[in-house]
This record gives C-alpha cells, structure tokens and sequence, in this order.
C-alpha cells in the first residue's frame, strides 16, 4: 500500500499506522533520515547509513532497520558477481550511496567514491573512512582501476537524462550495478551488456531490501525467484 506523506507530516503518518494495528513499513526518499531519528531501536548498519528504511512496530516500539546495503549485495550474487572481486567505483553521494559503500566497505572491498557534487561526496567519505574520492569528471579515467561499477545517482530513471560514461574503457572482467529500476533495464545496464559485461539491474535489489521487512511483518521468507521479479515488474510497469 504506497502512501505518499508529506515531510512535515511523516511523525504523525507513522505513529498513525502504528496505533492503527499496522505491523511496519518501508519508508523511501526523502523519509529515510526522519525514519532513523524516529525510532525507539536502530540495527546498526542503519545507524551506519544514518538511515533507515524498515520500520517495524513492536510492543508500542518502533524499531528501525537499513535493508538496502544486504539487498544490494544480495542482489549482485543473485546475478553471478563477486562483489569482492575488486575495487567499486560507486557513482553518486545520497543515501542509496551510503548504505552500499558501507557495506561493501564493511566486505573489505576498497570503495572509490564520485558524484556530480564533489563536495557531497567528501562529506560522505569523512563518515566512511576507507572511502577515496574522485571528480565526476573523472569517472571514464577511473574505470579500468575497478571490478565494479555501481551507480546510485538517479540518471536514467524514466524522466532523467542517462548515465554518460564510456564502458569501452572498462575491463573486460568488469561488473556493472545499477539501482534504478524504472526502467527494468536501464541504459547503463544495456550498454554494459552490449559490452559483454555482467550486469545487477535495480529491481532485484528492490526485492532483496524488502525481505526482512517482510519476514517481520508477516512471520514468511519470500524467496526472491524469477516468478516473484515477474509479479512486481509487472505491478511496477502497470498504468496508474
Ligand atoms: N533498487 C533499490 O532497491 C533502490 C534503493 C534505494 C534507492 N534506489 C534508487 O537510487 C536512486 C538514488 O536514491 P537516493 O536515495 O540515494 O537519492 P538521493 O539521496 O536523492 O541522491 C541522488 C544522487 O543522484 C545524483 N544526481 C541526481 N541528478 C543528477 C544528475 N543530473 N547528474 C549527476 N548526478 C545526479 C545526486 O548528485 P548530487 O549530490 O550532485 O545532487 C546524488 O548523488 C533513486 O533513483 C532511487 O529510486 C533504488
């Protein structure tokens, strides 16, 4: 059930579902700092994002959890890549970019940092230490230095302009991420397979993220299969 809350309104949304019976929530852009603050209890890969987007409501406690780290890494051995192959070249500095680089950080794998706002990104790399940083404008050079190329920005998602780079320079060896999922498969990810480069599109990290949640809320693993991806590509492509 998607509901669209207002900033100002996220507190009263939240302990409005609570007190109406509900089991938690996923919580999305631009709540998930606002989730983190509200909480009773936060994992700590959550308080290591700063955010949260798992809520689950306890015993008149909310408790707070960050998925999209795990589901990201799930997603990439789900789709054959080894995400400590080699250094990643994450793209963007916002909280998708948080939660990744921390947990790839976390798997020892050396995260180069490069966002179109060079100062976000430095920022980002003081809360992460063991992050490097590099300028947007540097992104084709640092290529070839990387097994993994991640990108967290929202370039092309329908209604924004593509990701430009140039996956030429690119080893052949070289994964591609990318966590937007509308479109299923982004330019990126057909530009990288045309290159002959393996690919993890969005949408399984979509539903990797959501497994703990709702295992908790409903006592059942789902299993992320292709008929489950088939189900939600589909809800997400139907015409509202
Ligand atoms: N698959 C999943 O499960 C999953 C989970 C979480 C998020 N996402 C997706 O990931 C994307 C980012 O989410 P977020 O929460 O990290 O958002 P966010 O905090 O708003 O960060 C957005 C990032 O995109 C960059 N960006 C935006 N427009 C750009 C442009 N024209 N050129 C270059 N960079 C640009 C921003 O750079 P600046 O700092 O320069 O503005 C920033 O680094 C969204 O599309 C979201 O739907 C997917």
């Amino acid at each position: 059930m998607p509901l669209p809350v207002r900033t100002e309104d996220f507190r009263t949304a939240v302990l409005g579902l609570a007190a109406a019976g509900f089991a938690g929530a996923n919580v999305t852009i631009p709540h998930k700092e606002a989730a983190f603050a509200l909480c009773d209890e936060v994992a700590p890969l959550a308080r290591r994002a700063g955010a949260v987007n798992t809520l689950v409501f306890a015993e008149r406690r909310i408790l707070g959890s960050n998925t999209d780290g795990p589901g990201f890494l799930a997603n990439l051995r789900q789709c054959g890549i080894d995400p400590e192959a080699g250094p990643a070249l994450v793209l963007g500095a916002g909280g998708a970019a948080r939660a990744i680089a921390a947990v790839l950080l976390d798997a020892g794998v050396a995260v180069t940092l490069c966002n179109r706002t060079g100062a976000r990104a430095a920022e980002l790399a003081s809360k992460l230490p063991g992050c490097s940083v590099i300028d947007w404008s540097a992104r084709d050079a640092a290529l070839p230095d990387h097994a993994l190329l991640v990108n967290t920005t929202s370039l092309g998602m329908v209604g924004q302009p593509p990701l430009e780079i140039d996956l030429g320079r690119a080893d052949s060896g070289c994964a591609v991420a990318d966590i937007v999922y509308v479109p299923l498969e982004t330019p990126l990810i057909e530009a990288a397979q045309a290159w002959g480069l393996k690919t993890a599109p969005g949408l399984g990290m979509l539903l990797h993220q959501a497994v703990p949640g709702f295992a908790a809320w409903f006592g059942m693993t789902p299993a992320v299969d292709d008929a489950l991806y088939r189900f939600v590509a589909a809800d997400l492509l139907a015409p509202r």
